[in-house]
């Protein structure tokens, strides 16, 4: 019979080797990856990073932190620009296997008649349009690149599902890009192509930081954030976002596409 310190060696065993075999899945992969440079896109860069991937970060701007050459690459790019987007993705030698749509940006609340032309045009073309074209092109390699498929995964938003204050333009860029995400899962499984979008609740980064502090009121928008999660004072980190996007690149969700997996600490269900 196995004794009590046998039966704990061997769980500590089967965990240690669990670990190796979740730790490493992305060795041999390339992860391209929109808004890598900050925020929730920097997170996922160095959470697939360090469980082997070699990630491209296409950003406007270069991350904050230097990128270990052997881990990865920055190339300037502007999702904005389907040229910018074109040559990121098609000039890149290895295979792409991953591709995290992340790059997003947001205005101020403000009531849909009031809502300045080039505010919705400018969210609009990097959230939705921008998306797009990562989608056209990298859609258009994978596809070339035949039998060996890839994941996709847009960083939608809860404001993708449930409409947040008044922000018309953030919250139907964010649900179309869940549109995005069926059609396209619904044509490219053929492919082995697997698309699937996250919807975060708010979470801390650059981004909710100048909207908090360009805001009338940053008490009281600080306050109201606080309520995006069932769990009392409790909003996920960017590792918490990166974690689930770990989980649905990996072989271990190789069954799930065109999905849209909310990581809003339950917020949609109030
Ligand atoms: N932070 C949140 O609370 C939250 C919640 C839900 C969804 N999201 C979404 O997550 C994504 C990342 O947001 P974040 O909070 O990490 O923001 P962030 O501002 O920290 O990072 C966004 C990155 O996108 C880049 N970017 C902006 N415009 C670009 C362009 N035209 N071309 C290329 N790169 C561009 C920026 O340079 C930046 O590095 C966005 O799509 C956002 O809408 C964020």
């Amino acid at each position: 019979m196995m004794s009590l310190k046998h039966l704990s060696l061997s769980i500590n065993h089967t965990c240690e080797l669990k670990k190796f075999s979740v730790e490493f899945v992305f060795i041999g992969k390339t992860a391209f990856i929109t808004g890598g440079s900050s925020g929730l896109g920097q997170a996922i860069a160095s959470r697939l990073s360090s469980q082997g991937a070699r990630v491209i970060i296409a950003d406007l701007q270069e991350p904050s932190k230097p990128w270990p050459s052997d881990r990865g690459i920055f190339t300037k790019t502007d999702v904005t620009n389907p040229e910018s987007v074109r040559q990121a993705i098609s000039s890149q030698k290895s295979q792409l296997d991953i591709i995290i749509n992340n790059a997003g940006i947001t205005h101020q609340p403000i009531p849909m008649h009031q809502c300045p032309l080039d505010s919705w045009h400018q969210v609009i073309n990097v959230n939705l349009n921008g998306a797009f074209y990562v989608m056209k092109y990298g859609l258009e390699q994978m596809v070339k690149q035949n039998s060996n498929g890839g994941v996709i995964i847009n960083t939608s938003s809860i404001a993708g599902i449930f409409p947040q204050g008044d922000n018309p333009a953030y919250n139907c860029s964010k649900a179309a890009l869940i549109h995005l995400t069926i059609e396209a899962a619904r044509h490219y499984g053929k492919y082995k192509i697997r698309v699937n979008a996250i919807a975060p609740t708010a979470v801390y980064t650059p981004l909710i930081s100048k909207f908090i502090s360009e805001s009338k009121d940053p008490n009281l928008i600080k306050d109201q954030l606080q309520y995006l999660s069932l769990i009392p004072g409790y909003l996920p980190e960017p590792e918490d976002i990166a974690a689930a996007v770990a989980f649905l690149v990996s072989d271990e969700a190789k069954f799930i596409t065109g999905t849209v997996l909310p990581v809003d600490a339950g917020y949609l269900t109030m």
